[in-house]
């Protein structure tokens, strides 16, 4: 068990990281690893259902399964879930907003992403000096505990340079580094050295120190230690909501931070961390703005629309340890058309909080569906108009590199799958969404 509390002198500013609620017990029980493919079945078991649809298949355009990128083809179901009509048929106002909010999320948790047990772990963060980097005037590493030592939460702090006060931060969820070394460097300014420019911290955190990210590693992380061991539940947890409940672990800490404003703070996530970073701004109040970069499935595009990736491809024994149990139904018997939310509600229940979403060239990042995610941002709108933010400011679906603006917003930029070229605009976009909102997100921009 790891308890020490330690304050760290940060220049001007003190950064004291105090201690936060003690864990508490997971019970003792045996635990029981199984396979993905086991505990896949195991799932299936519980729904009653004999075998789930294939996904679509991206490689084979021959396929009977073979991926649609037809436009013609995509839009299956009719309609979506309404937005501002409650479930009992009352139309929802700015008044009644907060009950329909609660309704939504509560459908959400049930048939998508999980609850977070009451059991989750209670976390203890602690904070070393790291070398700077990146330009950063001083770096510190956290690492959050939970009482058994079971779980080690990871994150790193950069300030930025010639700031002492309270500064604004961009929260990113990364990848391990064991995985970003396979690829080529990412091209100069860095998006940690462009936030840091702009005076604002970056905080990187590592979703995989929470959870693992395969069906295999349920029987411990955090999803692991609030079941003590055992196999999830149907309405219980997937790693996406694990993943994101534990961007609210490190903004807890960042809380105790006299150098950072966490009032100001913006999640970022890319792909399946796309996915996260949505879902923890959709539940987590405290996030102030998001960067969504091609989130794709189970993220912010329309689940239902047949255009890439599927349900079913979500439901597959790779991927279903992002979700709830019960959202394998909808990938056999029932439909994606069967599903009672879509992606437009999840951005609504960011609202009225500023959000950009991000995605690559209709080519290299059409797996994601770029328009699916356009049009659950503009089928989101309404609840922004609602209460008083602007809302997507067109309801076409922009050419390649214009931004559609408002507290809301999308853009498509010309490379690939990753948020890269979309960072300065973004960070432009949140500056400006925040000095709307007379909480200037850039700090003092200055150079290292
Ligand atoms: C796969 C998966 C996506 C996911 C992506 C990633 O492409 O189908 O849903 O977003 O991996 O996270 O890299």
């Amino acid at each position: 068990m790891h308890t020490t509390r330690r304050s760290v002198g940060l220049g001007a500013v003190s950064l004291g990281l105090m201690g936060l609620s003690t864990a508490h017990g997971t019970g003792s029980a045996p635990v029981q690893t199984l396979t993905a493919e086991e505990d896949h079945r195991r799932l299936l078991d519980l729904l009653g259902i004999a075998r789930l649809r294939p996904g679509a298949d991206g490689q084979n355009p021959h396929a009977s399964n073979a991926v649609n990128y037809d436009e013609a083809r995509a839009d299956r179901c009719v309609g979506l879930p309404a937005l501002l009509t409650s479930r009992d048929g009352t139309d929802v106002t700015r008044g009644t907003w907060p009950a329909r909010r609660a309704e939504i999320l509560a459908m959400f948790e049930n048939e998508i992403y999980g609850r977070v047990p009451v059991s989750a772990p209670g976390i203890r963060w602690n904070s070393t000096p790291a070398p700077a980097q990146d330009g950063a005037r001083e770096v510190r590493g956290l690492r959050g505990e939970d009482a058994t030592g079971g779980l080690s939460i990871e994150a790193t702090v950069s300030l930025p340079p010639c700031v002492t006060g309270p500064v604004p931060a961009v929260l990113g969820l990364t990848f391990p580094r064991a995985l970003t070394d396979r690829f080529p460097p990412e091209p100069r300014p860095t998006w940690k050295e462009q936030v840091l420019a702009r005076g604002m911290a970056v905080v990187e955190y590592v979703p995989v120190s929470v959870q693992a990210d395969d069906g295999a590693g349920l029987a411990s992380g955090a999803i692991g230690l609030a079941g003590g061991g055992r196999p999830r539940a149907l309405t219980d947890w997937g790693a996406l909501r694990a993943w994101a409940w534990g961007a609210g672990r490190v903004l807890d800490a960042l809380e105790t931070m006299p150098g950072i404003d966490a009032r100001r703070v913006s999640i970022f996530g890319l792909s399946r961390y796309g996915k996260a970073a949505l879902v923890a701004m959709a539940f987590d109040t405290r996030f102030a703005a998001a960067f969504v970069a091609s989130s794709g499935q189970g993220g912010a595009k329309l689940m239902r629309r047949d255009f890439g990736e599927r349900v079913e491809n979500i439901a597959s024994s790779g991927e279903y340890h992002w979700m709830a149990g019960a959202y394998l139904k909808y990938a056999g018997p029932l439909t994606a058309c069967d599903l009672p939310v879509d992606a437009h509600q999840l951005i609504a229940l960011c609202a009225p909080r500023p959000v950009f979403i991000s995605v690559g060239n209709p080519q290299a990042d059409a797996w994601t569906d770029p328009r699916g995610m356009f049009l659950a941002a503009a089928a989101a709108s309404p609840a922004y108009a609602l209460l008083g933010a602007r809302p997507l400011q067109s309801p076409r679906f922009p050419p390649l590199g214009t931004l559609v603006d408002g507290d809301l917003a999308f853009r498509q930029h010309e490379d690939g799958h990753t948020g890269g070229p979309n960072w300065p605009v973004f960070l432009d976009w949140w500056t400006a969404a925040g000095a709307r909102d007379r909480m200037p997100t850039g700090g003092q921009p200055c150079t290292p």
